[in-house]
């Protein structure tokens, strides 16, 4: 069972109704002029934009954002690709920011992203994958701080 669905049949559902979380768009959907459309799909769904900008992640950002999965055999590849080109920085707001943020990207893998998230709908490859978001609210806070953004 899902997960919110859990907590809210448990009554253990902690509502946070303005969550900030962290994102950005990688550097294919800049390339790939998706960057309306995804930023579209956010507004629609409700989330406010609290901070907004494009940037070049450096290699020492990068390797700091994804530290948790250096030594893994797609680390390379992930570090080269969110260092080719511009990428959209954003802090989000919205109630429940974190979990509904991943619940609209949808799944890591595009293969599995069901159609009618971004990744599903807007992607091909696991490592340009459109977005990245955080995954926890403890984690927002480390990889907005990255860049000087202040998400929760
Ligand atoms: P992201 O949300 O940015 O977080 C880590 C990224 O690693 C992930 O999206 C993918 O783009 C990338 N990645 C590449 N290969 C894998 C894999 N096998 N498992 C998980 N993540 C992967």
């Amino acid at each position: 069972m899902d997960s919110v669905l859990w907590q809210e049949r448990e009554g253990t559902l902690t509502e946070r109704p303005n969550q900030r979380t962290f994102a950005f768009l990688k550097p294919d959907t800049v390339k790939n002029r998706l960057v309306g459309e995804v930023l579209s799909r956010l507004e629609r769904k409700g989330f406010t934009f609290k901070e907004l900008r494009l940037h070049q992640i450096t290699h020492k950002e990068a390797e700091s954002l994804y530290n948790v999965h250096k030594g893994k055999p797609f680390f390379q590849e992930l570090v080269d690709h969110v260092t080719s080109g511009p990428v959209v920085l954003m802090v989000l707001q919205a109630p429940n920011a974190v979990e509904t943020l991943r619940k609209v990207i949808g799944a890591t893998n595009p293969l599995t992203a069901e159609p009618g998230t971004i990744r599903g709908d807007l992607s091909v490859s696991i490592t340009a994958n459109v977005i990245h978001a955080s995954d926890t609210a403890e984690n927002a806070k480390r990889e907005s701080s990255i860049f000087s953004l202040d998400a929760p």
